[in-house]
């Protein structure tokens, strides 16, 4: 039975626990395949449209290689090449590119824009990243912890930072799904939705995930097996550097909260890019304006022994290349 073709990934919730798994597993399964150099080409002369309003290392470049080792030609969009959001509507992008191409990720801001393509292009649409969700993310995060620690099942995972990001969204969701246990510790003021929260509980019922939404960083990551961070300013909102250096300098993984979680086999994440340095051109002009060298992680931890940010990076890769073959290649996939 074919139970992922044709499917879009908009949203992590639109899937069941086995189906998130059952692309956790195939995940490693096209990794392997692709170190011990057997071919893979399920999607041999296929078209791939890569729709980027936002800018992305990691995203575009999974989505092109992915591609390119399944056999199919991926297309950059970007947003000063094509008329969508300006001349062009989504309806009528959709409706064009649906009749070229075979799929199409978009990553943007709004959760509507993903949602409209899919409806009105009638192939799989993959959803790169909107300001709500990043849920080819997930398949790759939850591949590296199932890596590396040999389950995911009552797995404590810490989020410390942003609050109502699409990252702790995504990661609040589908761990509740996955029966990862999930704390997210953030300041009040950026406490998770609460219609956020709400589905999360949800599933967390039928897992049997514990979820957490606290302020207190000894408390919470006390225990942790996974510690998880991501930027402080996302991609649209620089403009409130100042207002979150403020807010969340207590939620910087260094080597004191690194202590605090009582786990020497503990491992940290973070989807990147990270702000571990004043090496960017970015970092200049932060430390300059406030001083200080590092925001949700310091360079120490981030190249201490516990970090698995590029082992999680390279994951993107595999992860996408399991999502697409898995929604738009001719592959037997069993019920799950
Ligand atoms: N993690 C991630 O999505 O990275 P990019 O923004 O570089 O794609
Ligand atoms: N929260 C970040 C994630 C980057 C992968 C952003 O949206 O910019």
């Amino acid at each position: 039975e074919q139970v992922f073709q044709g499917r879009s990934l908009l949203a992590e919730k639109d899937f069941t626990r086995a189906e998130l798994e059952y692309l956790v597993d195939f995940s490693a399964h096209l990794k392997d395949l692709k170190k011990r150099g057997i071919p893979h080409h399920y999607l041999e002369g296929k078209n791939i449209a890569l729709l980027f309003e936002k800018t992305s290392t990691r995203t575009r470049s999974a989505f092109t290689t992915a591609s390119i080792d399944l056999g199919a030609h991926p297309e950059y969009l970007g947003k000063n090449d094509i008329q969508l959001g300006k001349k062009e509507s989504v309806e009528d992008t959709a409706k064009v590119l649906g009749s070229m191409f075979d799929g199409i990720e978009f990553r943007g801001f709004s959760q509507k824009v993903v949602e409209g393509l899919a409806e009105f292009s009638g192939v799989p649409v993959w959803n790169g990243l909107t300001d709500e969700w990043h849920p080819t993310q997930m398949i790759a995060d939850f591949l590296t912890v199932k890596e590396n620690l040999g389950r995911l099942e009552g797995v404590n995972l810490v989020y410390v930072g942003d609050g109502r990001n699409n990252m702790a969204n995504s990661l609040l969701v589908t761990g509740a799904i996955l029966g990862v246990n999930v704390r997210i510790c953030t300041p009040k003021s950026l406490f998770t939705d609460q219609k956020i929260v709400d589905m999360a509980e949800g599933f967390a019922k039928e897992s049997g995930a514990k979820l957490v939404i606290s302020d207190d960083v000894a408390e919470t990551v006390k225990g942790a097996d996974v510690l998880y961070t991501d930027v402080w300013v996302s991609m649209g909102e620089e403009d409130k550097f100042a207002e979150r250096i403020e807010l969340l300098t207590p939620y910087q993984i260094n080597m004191d909260m690194v202590k605090k979680t009582g786990n020497e086999d503990l491992i940290i994440l973070h989807c990147l890019p990270a702000f571990h340095d004043a090496e960017t051109e970015y970092g200049q002009d932060v430390k300059e304006k406030f001083g200080i060298t590092a925001m949700e992680i310091t360079d120490e931890v981030f190249r201490s022994k516990y970090g698995r940010q590029f082992e999680q990076a390279e994951n993107r890769m595999h992860s996408i290349k399991a999502i697409m073959a898995a929604t738009l290649g001719n592959l037997f996939i069993p019920r799950v």
